[in-house]
């Protein structure tokens, strides 16, 4: 079955907002855990104006399930995730400055840069994950880095859902057979929510894990964290 990821920079965006320590990352992390989340991530950015390098090292030793690290790979984010060992690292290609991450790898062009990176994490234990578009020849070149599995960026599949599902999910069928067909284990995420991710999951063969946050944390403010995390289960 597909896992359920909960990214949950959003609660650590709220709680920055005044200072203290209102709502807790700490405690909604381990809460997602308890309603069922199969997964916790966070995506600590350099100016950490979410999540914080202390809510990463808290969040590792606090829960059980599986811990991913997201991020731009950075000296500091390859010397954090070293030392705090998740069980997977995803790496982004955003920018500083970027709201929110907004593309792929180009894994041709990047390939030697990310090839010794993705070594350093696989050597110790961490499973490794690129967030990459759904194009053949990136799939066959995020292979070649080493990658243990990618991950689709899914804001393309979100923005057309409405107006033509069937095209929207066209491009993301033909990734996924590709990914498998050479052995890659396939994440997905951005822009998944409670309307477009049954129709995501029904279509995508071997969807490993999906890893949602903002909707997500939305919806929860109007039906509750433990109900939420359960719905989005349901769809998968
Ligand atoms: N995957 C990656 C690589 C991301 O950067 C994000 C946003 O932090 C997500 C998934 C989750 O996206 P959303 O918040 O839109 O669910």
């Amino acid at each position: 079955m597909t896992k359920l990821s909960v990214n949950i920079n959003k609660i650590a965006t709220l709680r920055n907002a005044r200072g203290g320590n209102t709502p807790s990352v700490l405690k909604a992390a381990i809460d997602c855990q308890l309603f069922g989340a199969d997964g916790i991530t966070v995506h600590p950015r350099p100016d950490q104006r979410h999540i914080t390098k202390r809510d990463v090292i808290n969040i590792k030793s606090a829960i059980t399930t599986e811990f991913n690290i997201e991020g731009y790979p950075s000296e500091d984010f390859i010397k954090m995730v070293l030392e705090i060992k998740p069980h997977q690292v995803t790496l982004v290609p955003d920018g500083p400055d970027v709201l929110t991450s907004c593309a792929g790898w180009d894994t041709i062009q990047y390939q030697q840069y990310l090839k010794p990176i993705i070594q350093q994490f696989k050597n110790e234990g961490i499973r490794t994950s690129i967030f990459i578009d759904p194009l053949a020849p990136m799939i066959e070149a995020a292979k070649l880095c080493g990658t243990d599995r990618i991950e689709l960026y899914t804001e393309n599949y979100a923005n057309q859902y409405n107006s033509n599902k069937e095209q929207a999910i066209e491009p993301y069928i033909l990734a996924a057979e590709k990914a498998t067909e050479i052995d890659l284990g396939i994440n997905a995420g951005h822009d998944l929510n409670l309307d477009n991710l049954a129709y995501f999951s029904k279509n995508i063969k071997n969807l490993d894990e999906v890893s949602i946050g903002h909707a997500l944390i939305s919806d929860a403010l109007y039906l509750g964290l433990e109900n939420t995390i359960q719905m989005y289960k349901r769809l998968l």
